[in-house]
């Protein structure tokens, strides 16, 4: 069968605005659930001055892109293994500087990561919690922005204006809508249907429904575990979501798909 590639790699954001919304557990699970697909994933810690990524995955990290940003240290260096196919880029935590990067900075990073992402098929960055410079310069630097919402009513108009200034700032259009920690089917569909109306009305955007994962304890105990639930619990009702989320991305943008039940 002829492959249809992206021009790799597919680089996508996770953000919501508020912080505590489920973005890094989302995270490092979609990064294990795409390599556990087959696919070659890189997993940037985006959140530079309160990094977790390592600390969700139980990571021994020496050196983070504060060695790139101040010593010009080439990112290459800076990779650590998950598993095979799942490699992460960690931050720096309690660093504020790391957080405001200048323009020049900002700049500087992103020629350093051009060479390291090209060999990866995904890309993936998780954000800081927030509307910093860096978390929507990331946004912008993604082809693809997942937005990440829970019930809570504060993450829906905090993830509103998330959105609302990258489309007015950067033109964005597509957003991905993920419900996280939602109760019920129905719950679910309310805050996506939620979400939908006020950006049609207010935005004249129409989100895209990536799908949803259920509040369910293996995601905190996974936290507590620095374990992914997904490759502890994959049968889980939260481990079950994401897979099937990562087929669903997999499926849109790269027809070679290799099935995996
Ligand atoms: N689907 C879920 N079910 C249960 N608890 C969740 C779920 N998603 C996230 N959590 C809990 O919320 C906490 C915050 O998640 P985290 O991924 O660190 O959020 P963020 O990166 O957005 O700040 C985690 O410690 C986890 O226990
Ligand atoms: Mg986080």
């Amino acid at each position: 069968m002829k492959s249809k590639q992206p021009p790799a790699p597919l680089i996508i954001s996770i953000s919501s605005g508020k912080g505590g919304v489920g973005k890094t557990s989302f995270s490092v699970n979609f990064a294990a659930a795409l390599a556990k697909l087959n696919k070659r994933v890189l997993l940037i810690d985006g959140d530079l001055g309160l990094a977790n990524v390592d600390v969700l995955l139980g990571l021994n990290v020496r050196r983070n892109l504060q060695a790139t940003v101040e010593e010009g240290c080439d990112p290459t260096e800076l990779l650590l293994e998950v598993e095979p196919g799942f490699m992460v880029l960690p931050a720096s935590s309690g660093i504020p500087e790391m957080a405001n990067l200048s323009s020049e900075e900002q700049a500087y990073l992103t020629d350093a990561l051009e060479p390291v992402i090209t060999r990866f098929d995904l890309v993936l960055v998780d954000t800081a919690a927030g509307l910093g410079e860096a978390v929507l310069w990331f946004n912008d630097w993604a082809m693809e922005n997942i937005v990440i919402l829970s019930p809570d009513p504060t993450s829906m108009t905090d993830a509103y204006a998330l959105i609302k200034v990258l489309h007015t700032r950067y033109d964005k259009k597509r957003f991905h809508l993920l419900v996280n920690s939602s109760r019920s089917d129905k719950e679910a569909t309310e805050v996506f249907s939620t979400m939908r109306t006020v950006l049609e009305r207010f935005l004249k955007i129409s989100p895209h429904h990536l799908g949803v994962i259920p509040q369910d304890e293996v995601v905190s105990k996974a936290v507590r575990r620095q374990k992914p639930f997904l490759l502890t619990n994959p049968n889980s009702r939260a481990g079950k979501a994401v897979h099937e989320i990562a087929e669903r991305i997999i499926g849109s943008y790269f027809s070679d798909i290799c099935k995996v039940n």
